[in-house]
């Protein structure tokens, strides 16, 4: 019987030794308690979880691709071959002046160039590039792109709507 009893009081005094230990582990901060700066994580935490609620709409409501839309996204020209999808990338750089589907814009005093023969295109390009022809618009354009570059957006350009 006392060796049942001391067993009971050793493992008792075992586990309240293991919960005192326990203690340790809480981290005593002696910040002072800030109401200010509580409110302000507060106000930040509901701004974000607001956040979240709108990117949970967003993301679940399925999006409705309107018609102009979808023409933006719509490439003017099928890009079958492998040079006219690079030349559409390296076109981009011409749409400020040149226009879309290369119709020409009269503010920046840019022809239309789209459907023209490919074979001017791409003489015109060179000229432009070797300073045969000069034109300070095309100076800085032309003067980066490549003999290859040049092809390639003389076939696309050709391509594009007369
Ligand atoms: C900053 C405006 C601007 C940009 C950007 C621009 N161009 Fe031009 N481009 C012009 C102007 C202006 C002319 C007219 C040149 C002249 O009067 O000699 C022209 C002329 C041309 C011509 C000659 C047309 C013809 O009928 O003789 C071609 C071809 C051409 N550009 C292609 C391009 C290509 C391809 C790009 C993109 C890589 C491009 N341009 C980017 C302004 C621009």
């Amino acid at each position: 019987m006392t060796r049942l009893v001391i067993f009971c009081l050793f493992l008792g005094g075992l586990t309240l030794v293991m919960n005192l230990s326990s203690y340790n582990d809480v981290k005593i901060d002696n910040k002072r308690f800030d109401i200010k700066k509580a409110q302000e994580g507060h106000a930040l935490h509901v701004k974000e979880l607001k956040e979240l609620a709108k990117m949970h709409l967003e993301a679940t409501t399925p999006k409705v691709i309107s018609d102009d839309v979808e023409i933006v996204e719509k490439t003017i020209i099928p890009l079958d071959t492998p040079q006219l999808v690079r030349a559409n990338k390296l076109y981009k750089q011409c749409i400020s002046c040149h226009g879309k589907s290369g119709e020409g814009k009269k503010a920046n005093k840019a022809p239309k160039i789209g459907g023209q023969m490919d074979w001017y295109v791409e003489k015109q390009l060179s000229d432009m590039k070797s300073k045969i022809r000069v034109n300070k618009n095309m100076a800085t354009v032309v003067s980066k792109l490549s003999v290859e570059d040049i092809k390639d957006l003389s076939v696309f350009i050709s391509k594009l709507p007369w």
